[in-house]
């Protein structure tokens, strides 16, 4: 997968892109990911890529000007990188606090594609004709405001990229986590089985797998309606409908 982001504030990504698991699944070239600053896309000598809203009001808009151009070149780029015979399906994505929320099935969906470009939105907002005729999608990552998009690039670009196939060590990590069938993820515990008289529940210490499986079961449910009702899907009884595959 290639990653393209476009911001104004290309620097907040150095750490995180080279750390853990982005730079591992860059480094074995599972994912490409380009930062590129908005402002290389200008073409006045202020580099301006901002304005004062149409109708007033508080605060700056980007300018779609640049955002356009930037998507335009990046696209013709991996175009003529990729060919004729391998076209790269790509989606633009604008992260601003108004999009749709994202959640684990959005990054599941995004990690098929072959390509993706995201759009960082600033200030009071972007002019509404980029998330119109040059965005396929908006994404929100939550009901809170961010001072921009950027933050809000990192955890997608995250959650998408450690799903691609090969970038976790470990396959069966991914089948045991949080959000799949709708549970959240059953407690954890390692060594040493008593820390500062703290015990590991006794049942997780048999090997019984069959009960063990029960028990995280029944310990996923319940943080699930204790922290996050909302994603239990219950049947008529008001029994929680579980996907059986989670703890297979
Ligand atoms: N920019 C500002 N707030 C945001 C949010 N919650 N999600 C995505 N982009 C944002």
């Amino acid at each position: 997968m290639r990653i393209d982001i476009i911001t104004i504030f290309p620097k907040m990504f150095d750490p995180v892109l080279n750390a853990s698991m982005m730079k591992r699944a860059q480094n074995n070239g599972k994912a490409e990911i380009f930062v590129h600053d908005l402002r290389d896309y200008t073409r006045d000598r202020h580099r301006k890529v901002d304005d004062r809203p149409f109708g007033g009001g508080s605060g700056m808009v980007l300018s779609p000007e640049p955002l356009f151009r930037a998507v335009e070149k990046i696209k013709q780029k991996v175009s003529a990188v990729g060919g004729k015979s391998k076209k790269q399906k790509t989606k633009v994505i604008l992260l601003c606090p108004q999009g749709r929320k994202f959640n684990q099935k959005t990054a599941k969906s995004l990690s098929r594609c072959s390509h993706l470009i995201l759009v960082c939105g600033h200030y009071e907002g972007v002019d509404e004709r980029v998330r119109q005729h040059l965005a396929d999608e908006d994404i929100s990552i939550g009901d809170y405001v961010l001072t921009g998009g950027e933050l809000a690039a990192m955890v997608l670009t995250d959650a998408v990229v450690r799903l691609l196939p090969g970038v976790l060590g470990d396959k069966n990590s991914l089948n045991f986590e949080s959000f799949e069938g709708n549970l959240l993820e059953y407690p954890q515990y390692t060594r040493p089985s008593v820390f500062r008289g703290m015990h590991v529940p006794e049942i997780l210490l048999t090997g019984d797998h069959k009960k063990i499986e029960a028990w995280r079961r029944k310990e996923a449910v319940k943080k699930t309606r204790r922290n996050r009702p909302d994603l239990l899907r219950l049947d008529k009884n008001n029994v929680p409908r579980l996907s059986a595959k989670k703890f297979r």
